[in-house]
C-alpha cells in the first residue's frame, strides 16, 4: 500500500535537489545532507514508503506490516559506512534517549542498501553498537527486495569501486531519517542538520505525548 502524501515547498525542493544530485552530479561517498528537516503538510503529493518484503537480523522474513501500528524512524545505509551512517544512527539513539518513556512505542529501523555484504548476521552485530537506538531493527534481503524497498522510499544508492583495494567498494547513498506514523505514512524527514532534540521534540508532538 502506497501512501499518498502532501508536502510543503521545502520538501519539494529537497526532492528536486535529491533528484538533480542523483542524476546529474551523484552523491558524495556515503551520502550528503541536502536539506533541513521538513514537515509534510500541504500542497503537492509524494509517494514515499509502502509495502516491502525483507529479512531481519535474525534471518526472519518481515514486511512493512510487521512493524505496522507503531511510529517508526527509518534510515537506509550500509554497515561498512565509516561515518555518515553511524552518525545518523547515533542521532536516532540520542533522540530515543531524549524521548525516554514517551517514545517507547517508536520503532527504529535500519535498512541496508548493501544486501550483498550486509547479511542478517552482520546486521545482528551492527544494530547493537554503542549509541545506536536500543531495539534497533536491521533489515536486508535479496538485491531485488532491497531495490524495491529503495524505490518505495525514493532512496538512491550506488556502488563506488575502490580502485586501491581490489573488490572493495563504498556505497553512495542518500542519507535521510524518515519518520513514519503508525499507519506507515510519512510524517516528515530528518537530515544530519536535525539535532537529536529536534527529532525527539517533533516525534513527541506528532505522537501526542
Ligand atoms: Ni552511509
Amino acid at each position: 500500500m502506497k501512501a499518498r502524501l502532501h508536502m510543503t515547498a521545502p520538501f519539494k525542493t529537497f526532492l528536486m535537489l535529491t533528484l538533480s544530485m542523483t542524476f546529474m552530479t551523484g552523491l558524495a561517498a556515503c551520502g550528503q545532507p541536502v536539506a533541513q528537516s521538513g514537515k509534510v503538510a500541504t500542497s503537492g503529493t509524494a509517494d514515499i514508503g509502502g509495502a516491502y518484503n525483507l529479512v531481519n537480523q535474525d534471518g526472519q522474513a518481515v514486511t512493512d506490516q510487521t512493524y505496522a501500528g507503531r511510529p517508526q524512524l527509518i534510515y537506509f545505509g550500509f554497515t561498512y559506512c565509516p561515518d555518515i551512517c553511524p552518525t545518523a544512527l547515533m542521532q536516532m539513539g540520542m533522540a530515543q534517549e531524549k524521548l525516554a518513556e514517551k517514545g517507547k512505542d517508536v520503532q527504529y529501523i535500519f535498512i541496508s542498501v548493501d544486501p550483498e555484504r550486509d547479511t542478517p548476521d552482520i546486521l545482528a552485530q551492527y544494530v547493537t553498537a554503542n549509541g545506536f537506538p536500543k531495539g534497533l531493527i536491521g533489515l536486508t534481503g535479496t538485491v531485488e527486495q532491497v531495490e524495491a524497498t529503495k524505490a518505495a522510499y525514493k532512496v538512491y544508492s550506488t556502488k563506488v569501486i575502490d580502485e586501491a583495494s581490489a573488490g572493495d567498494y563504498m556505497v553512495d547513498h542518500s542519507s535521510i531519517i524518515y519518520f513514519m506514523d503508525a499507519k506507515g505514512e510519512l510524517v516528515e524527514f530528518f537530515t544530519h542538520n536535525s539535532t537529536p532534540n529536534d527529532i525527539a521534540t517533533r516525534v513527541r508532538v506528532a505522537i501526542g505525548k
